[in-house]
């Protein structure tokens, strides 16, 4: 997410304009009324900020979502700890962050409306650096914001400027050099904490969409939001070849992302889209990191790129594309003894998914391809059992198992004991806590007592300290991968390489992890900031957990849950499981020593336009 806090920080006059709007003291006229009656494609920003801001803040709903989450944060989260340290080591530049007084200290405070009270709770989610850790009640993430401008950051001749990427005015903006936004320099943003990662976090970047098996431009954190901006406008001072340096005002664009007709006033707004109702598979809430959401606004692109009638698709890469749905392989026609496997995503079946890559690869070996490139940009996440059968298909591990594992901790309260105990004897229902899909570490078998009764240590980070589960390890099937295929570049890390744009993230992270630091797979990071080392990942460190996933847990097994469902339909998360790569004593998440990538390459106008370029770029990198 775009930097909110910094850029509160320099909008306070802005925002002091956009906060005027009349709350309590005036209810005439229904802010929310009037944004329901915006045509699409013609909301406004104002119309957005205004109903948002006319909700009433209501202490007694305020003191229970406070409630919920201190506990939740307490119970569940492993990072509330280890957020504290102060000084990490390159290339982390975090601050250090207390959950618990951050949250006491929002509950002590007044709030003139319901909006901003919400809104210091995400922008405290964000200040974990880590997409994991979200905040982001359903109604106030109904709007999305676009930019017309979108970003890159391209080394030209040994120095790198921030220019134009796309120009969706059409004012001939594209390449110009972006000199001041809002009056400062332009800054990261993001999920990380990596400042390099933070910076290509906000700006655009290549995606491969699989729903229509096309390359996308994704807009990056500084071009879209998917909340309420912090200014109504962006002021860019624009330096263009050969002319002046020329001011430009970019408003946002809003499109609503819930169906239409979800609300007509202010009461409906409130009553439909933000209070909880009961849980319901299909109105899940949105955020960044939920796939539909992304889905939603890559399609919503596309459509504008491409028109809705559009089959002419424009498939970025001129590369000879061999098959795809899912992931996507590709032969290089400038070196054809180099493919590569586009991986856009953890979240995939591995049953179908394992078997469909192995297939995949076979076609492309067969054409002469012997080595190969795993193109993992933008790939947020997915399914950890993705992440620890993927190094299976290029790396034969039938001797060891333990080579595609993390060392795993939880957060242990007897509520927790209780969960696991029930869950072990219940057949019909599996949660995060199931002792049978775990496994334990010295003799990788499933569990047949409850592993989070035993060996239960307490770690203290930073001064405080919580009870964490002994060390385990997720069960997945090895089985599912056929160990009887094999490839030119098969056990060979010299003729593997990943490209990440450092946005992998989670089970991305997790996977690569593997990659690099369990077979010597060198990685090439392309983006951040020139002449700094950039990290492979963003965020590897762990499992995330809502608290409605939390509670429906315990429901499920006919146990009273520790929490209350917040008051707001809500996608409030934490990452819920300490990962160690290897035998480290330090959290992945945390441990600097693991993030740096062995090559970084910068983006030049060729690459970052065109795929191809940087492919071929990666590989003269890795095999020159
Ligand atoms: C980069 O350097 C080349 C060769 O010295 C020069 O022709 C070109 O104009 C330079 N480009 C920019 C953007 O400065
Ligand atoms: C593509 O993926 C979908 C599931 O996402 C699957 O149903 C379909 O069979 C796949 N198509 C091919 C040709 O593998
Ligand atoms: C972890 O330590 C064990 C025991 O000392 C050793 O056998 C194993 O190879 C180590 N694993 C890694 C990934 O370093």
């Amino acid at each position: 997410m775009l930097s909110l806090a910094k850029l509160l920080l320099l909008s306070t006059a802005l925002a002091a304009v956009a906060s005027a709007a009349p709350t309590q003291e005036s209810n005439y006229p229904d802010y929310c009324s009037l944004l329901a009656k915006a045509q699409p494609g013609q909301i406004t920003y104002q119309q957005v900020a205004n109903c948002y801001r006319s909700v009433d803040f209501n202490l007694k709903q305020a003191k229970e979502a406070i409630d919920t989450l201190t506990t939740f944060y307490n119970d569940a989260f492993v990072f509330r700890d280890v957020a504290m340290t102060p000084n990490l080591k390159a290339p982390f530049t975090t601050s250090p962050v207390d959950a618990i007084a951050s949250l006491k200290k929002i509950g002590q405070k007044q709030y003139k409306n319901d909006f901003d009270f919400h809104h210091d709770l995400a922008l405290l989610a964000m200040s974990f650096n880590d997409a994991h850790t979200t905040y982001a009640p359903q109604c106030y993430s109904s709007h999305i914001f676009l930019q017309p401008l979108q970003l890159y950051a391209p080394v030209i001749n040994g120095t790198q400027s921030i220019r134009v990427y796309h120009d969706a005015t059409k004012s001939g903006f594209e390449n110009c050099e972006v000199q001041r936004i809002n009056g400062e320099n332009p800054r990261e943003a993001g999920f990380s904490k990596d400042a390099g990662v933070r910076f290509n976090h906000a700006l655009a970047s290549h995606r491969y969409w699989a729903k229509t098996k096309v390359w996308l431009d994704f807009p990056g954190l500084f071009s879209f939001q998917p909340r309420l901006p912090e200014t109504p406008y962006v002021d860019y001072v624009l330096k263009c070849d050969g002319r002046y340096a020329e001011k430009f005002r970019g408003q946002w664009e809003v499109l609503s992302i819930v169906p239409d007709g979800s609300f007509t006033d202010r009461e409906s707004f409130v009553s439909n889209l933000c209070m909880h109702s009961k849980p319901d598979a299909n109105s899940q809430p949105k955020n960044v990191m939920d796939p539909n959401a992304l889905d939603t606004l890559l399609g919503m692109l596309y459509e504008r790129e491409h028109g809705e009638q559009d089959p002419s698709l424009k498939d970025l890469p001129d590369a000879k594309l061999w098959a795809s749905n899912n992931t996507a392989v590709y032969q290089l026609k400038s070196m054809p003894h180099i493919g590569v496997l586009v991986v856009p995503s953890m979240e995939m079946e591995s049953k179908t998914e394992i078997p469909a890559i192995q297939e995949y690869l076979s076609l492309i070996a067969k054409h002469g391809v012997t080595n190969i490139i795993i193109d993992m940009s933008g790939n947020f996440g997915g399914e950890e059992e993705f992440s620890a059968l993927l190094p299976g298909v290029f790396f034969d591990i039938r001797g060891d198992k333990s080579l595609h594992a993390h060392k795993t901790r939880f957060r242990v309260t007897p509520a927790i004991q209780r969960l696991a105990e029930t869950d072990l004897h219940d057949t019909e229902h599996s949660t995060y806590w199931d002792p049978t899909n775990l496994a334990d570490i010295e003799t990788f078998t499933p569990f047949k007592t409850n592993p989070f009764t035993s060996r239960v240590v307490d770690l203290t980070f930073n001064g405080r300290s919580a009870a964490f589960s002994q060390q385990v390890y997720g069960n997945y099937d090895q089985n599912i991968i056929d160990s009887s295929i094999t490839h030119p570049w098969s056990n060979d890390p010299s003729k593997i390489i990943i490209l990440t744009d450092s946005q992998c993230g989670s089970a991305c992270g997790m996977t690569s992890n593997y990659f690099v630091h369990r077979h010597g797979v060198k990685a090439v990071a392309v983006g951040g900031h020139n002449n700094t080392p950039l990290s492979v990942f963003s965020f590897p460190g762990a499992s995330v957990l809502d608290t409605d996933a939390y509670i429906d847990s315990f429901e499920q097994l006919g146990l009273k849950p520790t929490i209350q469902r917040l008051p707001y339909a809500n996608s409030a998360s934490v990452g819920v499981t300490l990962d160690y790569s290897g035998n480290d004593t330090v959290p992945l998440e945390y441990n600097p020593t693991r993030f740096p990538a062995a090559y970084r390459l910068d983006y030049t106008p060729a690459t970052a336009y065109n795929h191809d370029q940087l492919w071929a770029a990666v590989a003269k990198t890795a095999w020159k």
